[in-house]
């Protein structure tokens, strides 16, 4: 799909990250785009830095996701493109002990279920959503393209670390579900693709002392460092480009496999 001022493109997560590295890709490659997130603050001066629209939404709750559909829409036409970026990574051991008694405690239900909630289902929701309003669209070109979904997941989807079954299981399902939405989607002209991040340096690393960040870089083969947001938004932009991609995942990790810890 080739970009131009009429192709409208909404980033879930697009405040922070990877997400906003997107949203930057997208609007300088010309794109209309709308940033669905929770964050506002970052989330409007990002949108205002890319000539873009804040949608402020929370993508485990249906009604918030149809309110920034209306305001994305009204504004910018239905879109042609949806990456989904908007994610948490939960980290728990299946098993803790009770500092005081040595009791052993099972991991609780509720947060496993709100870990898949925003990964999962909420890159479901989304996807379900803008890529039927796509199916509406005339097509784009000969092959009949209407739109592209890419959704996120993790090097964690095949290799996930102790303490990361709720993440990992949240992943694998985006990682799953990738082909057989192609498959539903290729009678209309849709495509269907997943990245699986290794380790990038985003907002969610700055919290972690520099010699763990140090020692996570030179985990990875080669380029031994973290990616780059703007590596991430070029994979992105190179799968809105080739037409050929559809129904995969693909790793962006510079060789790593996570080890158990
Ligand atoms: N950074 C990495 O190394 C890495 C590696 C693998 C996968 N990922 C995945 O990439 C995605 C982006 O991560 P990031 O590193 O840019 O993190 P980030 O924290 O910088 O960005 C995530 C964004 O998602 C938003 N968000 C969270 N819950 C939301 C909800 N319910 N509704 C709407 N928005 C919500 C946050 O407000 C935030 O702006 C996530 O799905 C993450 O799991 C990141």
């Amino acid at each position: 799909m080739k970009l131009d001022a009429t192709i409208a493109a909404i980033v879930t997560g697009g405040a922070s990250g990877l997400g906003e590295a997107t949203a930057r890709g997208l609007a300088a490659a010309g794109a209309k785009v709308a940033i669905f997130d929770m964050q506002q603050d970052k989330g409007e001066a990002v949108a205002a830095a890319i000539g873009g629209l804040f949608c402020k939404v929370d993508v485990t709750d249906e009604a918030s996701i149809d309110a920034g559909l209306a305001k994305a829409r009204a504004a910018h036409g239905i879109e042609r493109i949806l990456v989904n970026c908007a994610g948490v990574a939960p980290a728990k051991r299946l098993i803790s002990k009770k500092r005081d008694t040595g009791e052993l405690v099972a991991h609780d239900v509720a947060s496993f279920a709100r870990g898949v909630a925003i990964n999962l289902t909420g890159t479901f929701a989304m996807i379900a959503r803008c890529a039927t309003a796509m199916a509406s669209l005339a097509p784009l070109d000969a092959d009949g393209q209407r739109g592209v979904v890419v959704s996120t997941a993790s090097v964690a989807a095949e290799d996930g670390q102790i303490g990361q079954a709720t993440y990992a299981a949240s992943k694998a399902g985006v990682l799953g579900m990738t082909l057989p939405l192609a498959r539903d989607l290729a009678q209309y002209g849709v495509r269907v693709c997943t990245i699986l991040p290794g380790l990038f340096h985003t907002p969610m690393f700055d919290g972690l002392p520099e010699e763990s960040r140090a020692s996570l870089a030179k985990s990875v083969p080669f380029p031994s460092r973290l990616g780059r947001a703007d590596e991430y938004a070029r994979l992105v932009l190179s799968i809105v480009d080739n037409d050929m991609l559809n129904g995969v995942g693909i790793r962006l990790d510079g060789a790593i496999r996570l080890a158990p810890r």
